[in-house]
């Protein structure tokens, strides 16, 4: 049974790299980004400004999370994803995603050969024995316009285009900040890891050279 575990930034292509992963080899697939977008997206919904500890109400969110729940809310957005990095900080929170991830690894492994999870700490904290480790990265600026472009909007001005490229490329430097510097778990390859850029390449040459390395072996 094998276990692939895949790190990175946001919108490094990490994500659409493990689906298709997923997809190609028939594998079970966790997005562990969305444990975290999920809390955040409860706490949101409550106002999180009249929650008195966010630390502790986040907590009681990810024991009762289920996995089948996440697909139809717009998990997606920047404000989810600020939030979403904040609240990842917190070692109790942590404790617990640790747990819920281990656990759909014990659950899918065997029913489908394979496990792929993708995240910040998967490699280093969740699954430190795996098979394949990789870390997938690319320039900030590149990262800012494939989330731009995801977001599918029409400008009438190239001005605000550029504004609002700008204010992706800030929001995703903080988080990114956040993510590399925080004491629990932070976002660094894991030893052993194949570390790839992305700038220059798409998801499908992405996958191409991720398949060729698990085949190699
Ligand atoms: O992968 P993503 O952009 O959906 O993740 C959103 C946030 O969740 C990210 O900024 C940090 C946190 N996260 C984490 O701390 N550990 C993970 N394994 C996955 C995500």
């Amino acid at each position: 049974m094998i276990e692939i575990a895949i790190d990175g930034t946001a919108a490094s292509g990490k994500g659409t790299l493990a689906r298709k992963l997923a997809e190609k080899y028939g594998y079970a697939h966790l997005d562990t980004g969305l444990l975290y977008r999920k809390v955040a997206y409860e706490i949101m919904i409550q106002n999180k400004n009249t929650i008195k500890n966010i630390n502790y109400e986040s907590c009681k969110i990810a024991r009762n999370l289920n996995f089948l729940d996440f697909k139809s809310e717009n998990l997606r957005s920047e404000e989810v994803s600020n939030l979403a990095s904040i609240i990842a900080t917190n070692n109790k929170l942590r404790e617990i995603m640790d747990f819920k991830q281990k656990q759909f690894v014990e659950n899918n492994k065997k029913k489908f050969g394979g496990c792929i999870l993708d995240g910040r700490d998967i490699g280093t904290k969740i699954l430190p024995n795996a098979d394949f480790k990789f870390f997938i990265n690319a320039s900030i600026e590149i990262r800012a316009k494939r989330r731009l472009l995801e977001k599918n909007i029409t400008f009438l001005h190239e001005n605000d285009e550029k504004c609002m490229l700008q204010s992706l490329i800030n929001d995703m430097n903080d988080r990114d900040r956040l993510d590399r510097t925080r004491l629990d778990s932070p976002l660094v390859p894991a030893k052993g890891a194949y570390i790839i850029d992305t700038s220059k390449i798409n998801a499908n040459e992405l996958l191409e050279k991720v398949s060729k390395i698990i085949e190699r072996t």
